[in-house]
């Protein structure tokens, strides 16, 4: 087991197998035949994900605007769920085809609030890729189009995702375990 910080950390996804999943979910995101996408990814658990999808879609020919847009969600756990922008896009959505790229679709307030965001602007069409989809977490009514892992109700650590600001740069998805002895 790989020893991060002093935690013992189980992989749950290799970066093999992630970079298989990508490759798949590129494939499919080809298939189709976007005329005008933007790819938005949602800061910041999305970064190294987007960053390896989006040049997985290089290798199938996928030519997409790039852009970012940081959300924060008040109490995620809650009945709430509010969501706020924090760092909004720079680029116009009227009338083109947008991907939202996300790390976890786990209660999905906060990707069900950025489709809406992007709806309202006039988006043509608003879809999702998430590395990960917890459906046993669900609260609000969304899915995800493309999905890397059907992920078990565990918390994960990694490729991108943190606990406390920590784990962010893992090439793996983990789960933390005990401290080392
Ligand atoms: P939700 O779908 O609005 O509940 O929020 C999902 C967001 O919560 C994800 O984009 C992550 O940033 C964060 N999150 C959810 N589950 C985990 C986890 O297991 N590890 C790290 N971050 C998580
Ligand atoms: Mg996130």
């Amino acid at each position: 087991m790989p020893i991060v910080r002093g935690k013992q950390i189980e992989v749950l996804y290799s970066a093999k197998q992630i970079d298989e999943q990508n490759m798949r979910m590129a494939a499919e995101i080809a298939a189709q035949d976007y005329d005008n996408l933007i790819v938005i990814a949602v800061l910041k658990g999305s970064f190294i994900f987007a960053a390896d999808l989006i040049r997985a879609l290089h290798e199938v020919k996928v030519e997409p605007e790039v852009e970012f847009i940081s959300l924060a969600s008040y109490g995620s756990g809650t009945e709430a769920g509010e969501v706020r922008v924090l760092r909004d896009i720079e680029s116009e959505v009227k009338d083109r085809e947008v991907l939202l790229i996300d790390d976890i679709l786990e209660s999905g307030n906060t990707l069900k609030f950025a489709r809406e965001l992007m709806l309202e602007r006039g988006a043509r069409k608003v879809e999702v890729a998430v590395l990960l989809d917890k459906t046993s977490r669900r609260k609000a009514d969304i899915f995800a189009n493309y999905v890397g892992f059907n992920c078990p109700d565990y918390f994960v650590v990694g490729y991108g995702m943190d606990v406390g600001h920590a784990f962010r740069e893992l090439p793996f998805v983990g789960i933390v375990k005990g401290d080392v002895e």
